[in-house]
């Protein structure tokens, strides 16, 4: 199978060499695998390091988010293009497995329309304020055709989420959008997203099956984090993708338990 697998930075943290096992194992199984990591929190602690504080802002229907200024994307780039996603690959290779480490930038793999405005509310006045949008983009392409040949090549690609703007600009993309996208660009058979918890809660109790049109309709009733999966599960799976599971990645083979049908949220059509 054709196999898109995220991972969210939080799983990484507590349970990287286990996941890295597990993509080891996938692989080993025949499958074909493309590799997107996040690292967000990692990103924190080193802009930290280097004097550089992460900024919080509130978006006018009042979501919390990071607002990645210039300053802020350097960090983003040495951290995720250069620490986080070598020593993944690195991981990788010491189990084996031909791994080679992009982001969206190299090859302009992905492609990205940068925000060019955001408003927010003021911390100050708590008015609507426009500001520029810093170096955050929605991706709108993806090289199907390059990264194919990466793979026919035989390497499986890890992805860090940064994309190329349209003026050549290093821009810092969401890594459930950017799996999401490549899934879909290739037409993969699945697309799973590991996370920090077992996959969609609601009620305190695990959603385990929804089709797009369900999930499109709960979007509202989830919290941050795990309500752009969702919406980026369902545009997956209407576009093509065979399936998406969300689920835990801090278990001890989280790809082998996945394919075999562990507790998750799986969205298909
Ligand atoms: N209804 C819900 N069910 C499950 N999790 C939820 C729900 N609402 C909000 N969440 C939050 O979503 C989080 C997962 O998304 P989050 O963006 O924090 O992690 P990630 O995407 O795996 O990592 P990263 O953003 O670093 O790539 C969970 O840890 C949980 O706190
Ligand atoms: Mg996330």
């Amino acid at each position: 199978m054709l196999l898109v697998v995220k991972a969210g930075g939080r799983a990484l943290e507590a349970n990287l060499e286990r996941i890295l096992d597990s993509v080891a194992w996938a692989v080993g199984q025949g499958h074909r695998v493309v590799f997107v990591h996040g690292g967000g929190d990692l990103v924190t602690e080193y802009s930290r390091r280097m004097g550089v504080e992460p900024r919080i802002m509130v978006s006018a229907s009042g979501v919390r988010f990071r607002y990645t200024d210039e300053k802020e994307l350097e960090v983003f780039v040495m951290v995720l293009a250069g620490l986080l996603n070598k020593r993944i690959v690195a991981g990788l290779e010491r189990r084996g497995v031909k791994a080679l480490g992009v982001s969206g930038v190299d090859g302009g793999l992905l492609r990205a329309r940068r925000k060019k405005q955001v408003i927010i509310r003021d911390p100050e006045t708590g008015r609507k304020r426009l500001i520029p949008g810093g170096y955050t983009g929605r991706i709108t392409s993806v090289d199907a055709e390059g990264i194919r040949r990466l793979m026919d090549a035989g390497y499986t690609l890890v992805f860090a989420p940064l994309a190329l703007g349209e003026e050549g600009e290093m821009l810092n993309v969401d890594g459930d959008q950017a799996a999401a996208e490549i899934a879909k660009a290739l037409g993969a058979d699945k697309l799973i997203l590991l996370t920090d918890v077992e996959g969609l809660l609601l009620d305190g109790r695990l959603v385990e099956r929804l089709t797009p049109g369900e999930a499109r309709a709960l979007v509202e009733k989830i919290g941050p984090g795990m309500n752009r999966k969702v919406l980026m599960a369902v545009e997956a799976v209407e576009a093509g993708v065979g399936e998406v599971v969300i689920g835990s990645g801090l278990g001890e083979n989280p790809l082998k338990a996945l394919l075999e049908g562990a507790p998750a949220t799986r969205i298909a059509g």
